[in-house]
């Protein structure tokens, strides 16, 4: 069937995060462009199968059955060329608490976990809720182009005793999806140094053309002995409220501690409809990612051309995945604190502050595109509005 994601749907009175939570986003006076959730509705045969159980009256405790690791390997192997095992699939109710249980899994209190800033600001966070130091191996920038710093992650490792690294790849904010290169060099270190690594890997399906998610635990099974892989459905979908996601892992000892920390927090019980709609989008939710990668991009594209005429002097590179643009805001020469101001009361936008990614993100914000075209073009407008009166 043709989706049509350029049709908005007014999400307001929803409960939602995104425009609930704020009177100025309820009102129409500023636009929410900030939680990486996306305005489009989830595709038809989700809704079919939500529906389906729904018409059953009764929503007693749920049992994952066996489908729920075939459809992960089905669509780790479709869309990734993965060769998983569905023994290695374990449940967890989001990444971010998976992020949490394998610090608690891996590490002890005080020992050193490593993230690359700027970086999903949650992975620091879990990290200092956790009692846990945190080692940063902040991202290179040139030219526009993040890379990893090797030679730092390196050093950094050896002097902190790094015991696990927090990965993520594709990489929120600044959108790279990592060679296989990068990849390799980046877990030979790890391999090296006795570090584990937790991949999380939630925007893996959102890549766009040209390039090529690469699972770092597919590389070779002394990587996939080391690696936690954080997977759901939740972006590609749009089904984060559902609160269903899995963990990938082969080593059974890092699984079975894993599970353990899961057990220990109780979090081991899974929704009724994320259950249903977890399976329904790995079963049937390819024709719907297509069409959802064309829109994201056409998105992105009418995004270039808008910066390029009427929005210098900021920029931004094309993401290689997800539908996060980071937008460079350095040379209106702002401070955090003014160009955070600048957004919310003069564009009326609400992003995401580049400080809260890692002191390196200053000087630019996070925006998600993944919105209909007439609402992505309005915020454009505004914001061009706004450069006008600096
Ligand atoms: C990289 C990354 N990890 C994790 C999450 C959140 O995952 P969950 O809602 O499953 O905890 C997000 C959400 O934006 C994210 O971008």
């Amino acid at each position: 069937m043709k989706y049509n994601f350029g049709h908005t749907i007014r999400r307001i009175g929803t409960s939602c995060s995104k425009w609930d939570s704020e009177k100025s986003y309820q009102t129409g006076e500023v636009i929410p462009m900030w939680v990486a959730d996306m305005d489009f509705p989830v595709a038809e045969p989700i809704m079919r199968s939500l529906k389906k159980r729904l018409e059953h009256p009764v929503m007693g405790y749920v049992w994952r059955d066996p489908e729920f690791a075939e459809l992960t390997t089905r669509w780790m192997k479709l869309r990734h060329g993965w060769e998983t095992d569905t023994d290695w699939v374990t449940f967890c109710p989001g990444i971010v608490p998976a992020i949490s249980a394998s610090i608690q899994a891996y590490t002890a209190p005080g020992e050193a976990v490593m993230i690359q800033s700027p970086v999903y600001y949650p992975f620091r966070n879990t990290i200092i809720s956790c009692s846990r130091k945190v080692v940063d191996n902040p991202l290179k920038l040139s030219e526009g182009h993040y890379t990893m710093d090797l030679d730092d992650m390196r050093r950094k490792i050896k002097e902190n005793d790094v015991r696990l690294l927090i990965f993520c790849n594709p990489h929120n904010p600044v959108g790279r999806v990592y060679t296989r290169g990068e990849l390799e060099e980046m877990a030979q270190i790890c391999l090296e140094n006795n570090v584990l690594i937790f991949s999380d890997e939630i925007h893996s399906d959102l890549v766009y053309k040209g390039q090529k998610h690469i699972p770092i635990a597919s590389l070779s099974s002394d990587i996939s002995n080391i690696t936690a892989t954080g997977i759901s459905p939740s972006k590609t979908f749009n089904l984060a409220g559902l609160q269903t996601s899995s963990v990938i892992c082969e080593n059974t000892e890092m699984r079975k501690a894993f599970e353990k920390v899961i057990n220990m927090n109780s979090l081991q019980f899974c929704n009724v409809f994320g259950l249903e709609a977890y399976k329904a989008a790995y079963r049937e939710g390819e024709e719907y990612l297509e069409q959802l990668l064309e829109y994201l991009e056409a998105n992105i594209r009418f995004c270039q051309k808008y910066f390029e005429h009427y929005l210098q002097p900021l920029e931004f590179k094309h993401p290689q995945g997800t539908y996060l643009l980071w937008i460079d805001c350095r040379k209106l020469g702002l401070s955090a604190k003014q160009l955070e101001e600048f957004m919310l009361k003069k564009a009326r936008l609400s992003l995401d502050s580049g400080y809260w990614f890692g002191q390196d993100g200053e000087g630019f914000m996070r925006m998600n595109i993944a919105c209909p075209r007439m609402i992505l073009e309005q915020a454009l407008e505004q914001l061009k509005d706004a450069l006008k009166t600096i």
